[in-house]
């Protein structure tokens, strides 16, 4: 039996997809634990590429479960053209399975995402969130405020209607809401296309759990934009975080084995908030271009920087890593020197080295001291077949010091490594754990 959960350990975007795409070959089910349609998780397979936005990565094998868990906010429309856009291609080969708590996305919600943005920019100009415009935060809050819609709600058209109607009489801030008895059809029939995917969830995996099965548990976004534990107001509405897989799921930490925490061997973020190490210059958009740093969901520019250690120290603290999976290595290939973040220091000069301010703008006012680490030649598709043939110990010997430096400073063995976008790229190391020096390295030269 066991239990993983895969999480973003930095801002989103660290190749969540790919890494939990890799993992989900050893589940039978793999579970999305929170968040939706603001999500893209991108994998490249044989036949071409593939993101996900509401699926969770397990529908893409065979024999594997796929399960959009409670936590999850779902737009049920796009959910199932995701889907059938799958089937079309012939890439859905897992089953699909949607749980009935989890709640339902309405056009209204993102309207009302568009409003609030707009009214921050309006009060503050600097105050925007840049969300994805998804309609995340008004769902989440509804779900808080009880007044929202639940997939198992799809299937009783009166409690729907009735559901409907409530949660109209709270939005009489929003003009031009589409008319109810519109969205009530809309839904109905989405519904009953759905109606055979929609079911109790959390007894499934119970049962699997009971019965010696391996799940995967695929967090979206990622720690820094935990509601509570990120850089608030700068984070998304849910909380990607292991304690928040667990929520979003319904299993208890009692059953856990690993937590396993993504983190790209630089940094990005979209959208606002503090970044210490942002490169706004040259370099910036050395990683922007070289990483193809593009949202997946809404197209946007990532912000681009150097790997923040206090940032994954935190994560780590916060998550309760067992292991680390450090992706899209061959970015950085072909520098000399790449500059990592080792501790950061505080307006008043005091040294932080793994707690994140609760206040964004005192995170915004810290100076990241930077340690300079030797950099590795290009990975070119030669290397690459070398790795995906001989694993780790064909790394080149200067990045598997860049992994050891991050597993040393984080106290973290890095387990998995991403050297580049294809389902076969990434391989999985002998862990180098905290105190590892060049001599431990030679356990991946075995
Ligand atoms: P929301 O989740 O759409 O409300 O957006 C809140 C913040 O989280 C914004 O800065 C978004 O850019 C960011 N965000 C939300 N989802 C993702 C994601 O999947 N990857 C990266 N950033 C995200």
């Amino acid at each position: 039996m066991s239990v993983r959960i895969v999480v973003g350990a930095q801002f989103g975007d660290e190749a969540k997809g790919k890494i939990t795409d890799f993992l989900a070959a050893a589940a039978r089910f793999v579970v999305r634990t929170g968040g939706g349609p603001n999500a893209g998780h991108s994998i490249h397979l044989p036949e071409g590429a593939v993101v996900l936005h509401q699926l969770a990565c397990g529908v893409l094998r065979r024999g594997v479960v796929g399960i959009s868990g409670p936590g999850m906010v779902l737009q049920p429309t796009t959910f199932d053209e995701e889907m059938r856009d799958l089937e079309r291609r012939g890439l859905l080969r897992g089953e699909v399975m949607i749980s009935d708590r989890a709640h339902v996305l309405l056009p209204l919600h993102e309207i009302e995402d568009a409003w609030q943005d707009d009214l921050r920019a309006r009060t503050n100009p600097s105050a925007g969130l840049g969300t994805t415009r998804r309609g995340i935060g008004p769902a989440y809050a509804d779900r808080a405020g009880r007044w929202g819609i639940r997939m198992g709600d799809l299937a009783r058209p009166a409690l729907l209607r009735e559901r409907l109607e409530m949660l109209y009489a709270t939005k009489t801030h929003l003009a031009n809401l589409p008319p109810i008895e519109e969205v009530a059809g809309r839904l109905t029939e989405v519904g009953a296309r759905l109606a055979p995917l929609i079911r109790p969830t959390e007894p499934v995996l119970w049962e699997a759990i009971a019965r010696g099965e391996h799940l995967l548990l695929e967090g979206a976004q990622s720690a820094l934009l935990d509601v509570d534990f990120g850089t608030y107001p700068y984070v998304t509405s849910s909380h990607p975080t292991s304690a928040g897989a667990l929520v979003g799921s319904g299993i208890p930490p009692t059953e856990v084995d690993e937590v396993i925490g993504v983190a790209k061997a630089y940094t990005t973020r979209v959208g606002s908030g503090p970044f210490p190490t942002e490169d706004t210059g040259e370099m910036g958009e050395y990683l922007r271009r070289t990483g193809g740093e593009r949202g997946a969901t809404t197209g946007r520019q990532r912000r681009c920087g150097w790997l923040d250690l206090v940032l994954l120290r935190y994560a780590a603290r916060l998550n309760g890593f067992t292991s680390l999976a450090i992706t899209k290595v061959d970015v950085l290939g072909g520098l000399d020197e790449i500059p990592v973040c080792v501790q950061y220091v505080a307006p008043d000069g005091s040294t932080v080295r793994d707690v994140l301010p609760s206040q964004a703008d005192d995170l915004a006012k810290a100076q990241p001291v930077y340690e300079r680490l030797a950099g590795w030649p290009e990975i070119h598709e030669r290397a690459k077949e070398r790795i995906r043939r001989e694993g780790g110990r064909a790394l080149p010997p200067s990045l598997r010091r860049y992994l050891a430096r991050i597993a040393e400073e984080t106290g973290v063995p890095v387990e998995y490594v991403g050297f580049g976008a294809a389902r076969e790229d990434t391989v999985r190391v002998p862990p180098v754990g905290m105190g590892s020096s060049p001599a431990s390295l030679s356990a991946w030269n075995g």
